[in-house]
């Protein structure tokens, strides 16, 4: 339940036992947080997604979506998760691949916060050898950190979640979601040769592009 105190400016919310008061506008560009979106004990200002603790008015975050090349002016993160770059067929045509690389080294970067403790988060299927993921790790060997899944395990591996703790093995032949490849798809997949080296053994071709 919301409810507003008009000579104070202030929002009453209240949650099951308990009530909380908080500013009708939010402190970034005075967006109208009373009109947000609830979620737990927070409030989400409509104008760009900043959540606002209910507890003591912290912000807790905010999620901007944008897209490779388009604008990021004026907006700032702390992590950057970047969501396959390029399709397949993008990946294939040089002129794609270098906006894409460009974008990402010389718009994307610069977006950070705090470069020294920031972090981007590149999650792709590997498409050409200088695809995002090619790119990067040539251009800066020993910077990234590089987690290689390929869809059959070439080798025993071992991964360990690094909050959570969790250990996940593979042995050798192993496949990665064996409900969705079952053996017969993979073979399939095989069959198409430099697709399956490219896209599920993460960048095992040397596909040069146009
Ligand atoms: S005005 Fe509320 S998050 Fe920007």
């Amino acid at each position: 339940m919301s409810k507003q105190l008009w000579k104070a400016r202030t929002h009453i919310i209240t949650r099951g036992e308990r009530i909380f008061a908080l500013a009708e506008t939010c402190s970034h560009f005075s967006g109208p947080l009373a009109e947000g979106k609830l979620i737990c004990n927070s409030i989400v200002c409509p104008h760009h997604n900043s959540r606002f603790s209910l507890e003591d008015g912290r912000v807790l975050g905010q999620m901007i979506a944008t897209s490779v090349g388009a604008t990021t002016m004026g907006r700032g993160c702390d992590t950057a998760i970047l969501d396959d770059p390029v399709s397949a067929d993008q990946a294939v045509s040089d002129a794609e691949r270098t906006t894409a690389n460009t974008w990402i080294d010389a718009t994307l970067r610069s977006r950070l916060n705090d470069p020294a403790r920031g972090a981007i988060i590149v999650v792709m299927q590997r498409l050409h050898e200088l695809d995002a993921t090619g790119f990067l790790l040539e251009q800066e060997p020993g910077v990234w950190t590089h987690v290689r899944l390929p869809l059959v395990a070439e080798e025993d591996e071992t991964w360990t979640f690094p909050f959570s703790g969790r250990v996940v093995q593979r042995k050798a032949g192993d496949i990665l979601m064996p409900e969705r490849f079952t053996p017969e798809v993979v073979e399939q997949q095989r069959a198409r040769r430099l697709v399956f080296a490219g896209q599920y053994h993460k960048g095992r071709h040397r596909s040069k592009g146009i």
